[in-house]
């Protein structure tokens, strides 16, 4: 029996797929077709894949050409499956021509003439671009709008383009935030918010429901919540490797220099800048039920409207959290979840970070991860929210309970 085997993304099947797989099929009397994982695909810069590996798993199974289907995971994976599955025939399409060659010392190496005129890539742009416009006032357009550039299916328009947007990205100070969001809401465009998405719990859950009565998408734009490196973290954790978390500790802190007294109003103060962020792991890991917390704050101004330094200590019937935001003091800014069998360290800058330790007390178990962070994590929030939008349902990764959480503690700067 003759065995092939190919590899292939197979986002949005299309005829150049079928027709490479009739082919390959009719090159032996077994195919097995690997399909790429979401993240060996993320790490290889393909960010733009439409479907889940599921749905692409699902597209191949439907041509009925494969009698095998497997997932492609790692870089140097195909030798070990030629080897595993015993395999006679390696075979990919002629835009790889050359680049499998190093596979001939396992098997015989095919690559069969490309179907011209079709590619997923084709298919993904034909499909009418979704158009976000970046609402700010701190100069971060441009940087989202480079960053929109690596995601298909969207275009970002700056603040003063004049085309009609279906979406808005608002990275405005947070007190304007609510109005904003409303009237985007109330007009049908979806809202990718720089969190927090208020200054408040009362209006953050106002905002939830007219966006559910009105069939939008309203997201919180934390970029650590949608970097590969910080939800592999947080799969690990859910699913007991460190055992039982007794503690989150998380730090954010990045000095912004003297700013007169009277300028500070227009100014992020620390609690809204980080506040979110250290948030996060906190509410995503604990929940968001605590049943108390303590805040201590170092002000700028009279009013106490600013503060430079903050620490919150959160307790819950089990475990405690603590986090300290500051933007007039500097400390180490890395994130710890303490476990009963072990512990991840996440070194400063955490919140950016494409690599954690997992540490036991027998050091012969400790793990070093490392994941791909592209564009500081703005193309996959990009991704993210362009996919909510066209499934219609928030990916939730920041979860409507931990948004509202999060504006909630905003809310303690408010009275
Ligand atoms: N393929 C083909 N003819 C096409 C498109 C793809 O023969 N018109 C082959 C590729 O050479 C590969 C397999 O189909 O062996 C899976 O390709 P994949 O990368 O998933 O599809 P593309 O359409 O090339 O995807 P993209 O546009 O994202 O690069």
């Amino acid at each position: 029996m003759t065995k092939v085997i190919t590899y292939g993304t197979y986002d949005l099947l299309h005829y150049g797929h079928k027709r490479l797989l009739e082919r390959a099929k009719a090159l032996g009397d077994y195919l097995i077709v690997g399909v790429t994982a979401d993240n060996f695909d993320k790490n290889r810069g393909k960010i733009n894949v439409q479907q889940s590996l599921m749905e692409r798993i699902e597209g191949v199974k439907a041509t009925g050409l494969a009698d095998e289907i497997i997932i492609e995971e790692y870089e140097g994976q195909k030798i070990d499956d030629i080897r595993r599955y015993d395999i006679d025939i390696f075979t990919v399409g002629s835009d790889w021509i050359g680049k499998f060659d190093y596979l001939n010392e396992y098997c015989k190496v095919v690559y069969l003439p490309r179907t011209e005129g079709v590619s997923s890539t084709q298919v993904r742009s034909d499909k009418r671009k979704l158009k976000i416009r970046v609402i700010e006032d701190n100069g971060i357009g441009r940087k989202i709008v480079r960053e929109g550039k690596f995601v298909n299916g969207i275009e970002v328009l700056k603040d003063d383009s004049s085309e009609v947007e279906d979406a808005i990205y608002l990275v405005s100070h947070p007190k304007r935030h609510y109005e904003i969001i409303k009237s985007a809401i109330l007009s049908g465009k979806h809202v990718l918010c720089e969190s927090p998405i208020a200054t408040n719990a009362t209006e953050c859950k106002e905002l939830f429901s007219l966006a559910k009565a009105n069939n939008v998408v309203l997201m919180d734009a934390i970029k650590t919540a949608y970097a590969t490196a910080y939800t592999r973290l947080l799969l690990l954790v859910k699913s007991g490797a460190i055992g039982k978390v007794v503690s989150v500790d998380a730090t954010c802190t990045s000095l912004m220099g003297t700013v007169a007294a009277d300028k500070l109003v227009d100014k992020w103060n620390s609690i809204t800048a980080w506040g979110p962020t250290a948030l996060l792991p906190v509410f995503q890991i604990l929940g968001t039920e605590y049943i108390d917390k303590h805040i201590f704050s170092q002000y700028l101004d009279k009013e106490k409207k600013f503060d430079g330094f903050t620490k919150i200590d959160f307790i819950y019937p089990e475990a405690v959290a603590s986090i300290k935001v500051a933007k007039a003091a500097k400390s180490e800014g890395n994130l710890v979840i303490t476990g009963t069998e072990g512990y991840i360290y996440v070194p400063a800058p955490w919140w950016k970070t494409d690599y954690f330790e997992v540490k036991y007390e027998n050091q012969n178990m400790n793990k070093r991860l490392f994941y791909q962070l592209e564009g500081e994590g703005i193309r996959y929030e990009l991704v993210a929210f362009s996919k909510a939008i066209e499934s219609g349902k928030n990916s939730s990764y920041v979860r409507e309970e931990v948004s509202v959480a999060i504006a909630n503690i905003m809310g303690c700067w408010e009275a």
